[in-house]
């Protein structure tokens, strides 16, 4: 089939591809572990869900506007301005079909051909696929475990060029666990203001963060607006992975750039979806600390785990939910030791090459999984990477 060249530009996410196989064994009766998937492993809070119910016993399942309903913009904004310092009106504000919706529509209204976009890597692997199908460039900035892989202000600056559009800036990062501190994060912005490029800063976990961290958004930092774009979405902070609503928040003009996009695109994020997140706006956040307690008891006895295991080393994460553990000492490249995991320990982890070439080496593990299936996951590892390393 001739398909357009756009399309041959990008690979099905390499995440998506893992996830399968690991359904296909376990659907073969094989017991996998499964640290694939980033997603948590919690429901979705009551009230939320009650709220959805209501919507739909309320029949408010008709169109709404195309980037969302007012209440909703306006409950973003106002709780984007209590967690996180920033002070945007509604009409800054876009509703979108989850985060990835929301990147993926800013990048298309700003990136063109001949635009060169910086991401820190290893990165989430949606973006640089994102940057090609709009015809831009990615132009990769190394972060190292050293700095906690966080990107510095003047690594950012010696990467920019004539062409550079943007830059998109995760923290805490998937796959990393890497955060930016917020001086840094500020001394970024400065030199994006100084060279006239945006930054997208992408806040999916940014309520995931361990001591010493805080939820932090560059969006409070003075004189901001011009060039920041913030993507975030329900998805992580509220366990509503499944629910698709996420939110850009950004210039009026870029906005409303989006909002054409959308109407011409996807309409509206579904109507119900819309007023659980509006829900999850307004009412309590308790599941919130909750969650992350957990977390932070699953990130210590993970990276103990793996950190005892000869032939692995692995930075302690400052946010999300991931262990980047560095598997170089075992000889195995990073697909090898990934496939080697899942088909000698039944442990469905990610090839840390699947975020890019700085990623080799590493494996990825998620740990929205439970403590006791974190467990048996690292005393798997430890004994099928005995066999290896004792060799
Ligand atoms: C770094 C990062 N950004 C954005 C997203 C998008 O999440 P969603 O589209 O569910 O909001 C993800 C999801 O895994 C992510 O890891």
């Amino acid at each position: 089939m001739q398909l357009t060249e756009r399309i041959n530009r990008i690979q099905i996410s390499p995440t998506a591809a893992v996830i399968a196989e690991a359904d296909r064994l376990k659907s073969q009766g094989v017991d996998v572990a499964d640290f694939g998937p980033g997603e948590p492993d919690f429901p979705t809070p009551e009230h939320i869900k009650k709220a959805a119910i209501r919507a739909i016993e309320e029949n408010k399942s008709k169109y709404t506007p195309t980037g969302g309903i007012m209440p909703l913009r306006e409950a973003i904004c106002a709780w984007h301005k209590r967690e996180l310092g920033s002070s945007y009106a509604p009409k800054e504000c876009v509703v979108n079909v989850g985060g990835k919706h929301a990147i993926f529509n800013a990048v298309s209204v700003l990136v063109q051909s001949g635009d060169e976009v910086m991401i820190p890597a290893p990165y989430w692997v949606s973006f640089p696929d994102i940057v090609k199908y709009a015809g831009g460039t990615p132009v990769y900035v190394e972060t190292r475990p050293e700095d906690g892989f966080s990107v510095k202000a003047a690594a950012i600056e010696k990467a920019i060029t004539s062409k550079t559009k943007l830059l998109i800036l995760n923290s805490p990062s998937n796959p990393t666990g890497g955060v930016v501190p917020p001086d840094e994060y500020r001394g970024i912005l400065a030199v994006c203001k100084k060279r006239n490029v945006w930054l997208m800063a992408d806040e999916c976990y940014s309520h995931f963060t361990y001591e010493p961290h805080k939820p932090f958004s560059i969006a409070s930092a003075a004189e901001s607006k011009a060039n920041v774009i913030v993507v975030g979405s329900v998805s992580k902070t509220f366990a509503m992975t499944g629910w698709r609503i996420g939110y850009t928040l950004a210039p009026e003009a870029l906005v409303q750039a989006v909002i054409k996009l959308q109407s011409q695109s996807t309409s509206n994020p579904t109507s119900i979806a819309q007023y659980a997140a509006l829900e999850a706006m307004r009412g309590t956040m308790e599941s919130v600390p909750i969650m992350l307690a957990e977390y932070a008891k699953r990130r210590k006895r993970i990276v103990e785990g793996l950190r005892a295991i000869p032939g692995v080393n692995c930075e302690m994460p400052g946010g999300a939910f991931y262990a980047f553990a560095n598997i170089a000492e075992t000889g195995m490249d990073s697909k090898t030791a990934a496939d080697f995991l899942l088909n000698e320990a039944g442990v469905a982890c990610l090839s840390g090459a699947a975020f890019g070439k700085y990623g080799e080496g590493y494996i990825r593990f998620s740990y929205a999984n439970s403590y006791e299936n974190l467990m048996e996951a690292v005393k798997r590892i430890e004994s099928a990477l005995v066999t290896v390393t004792a060799r």
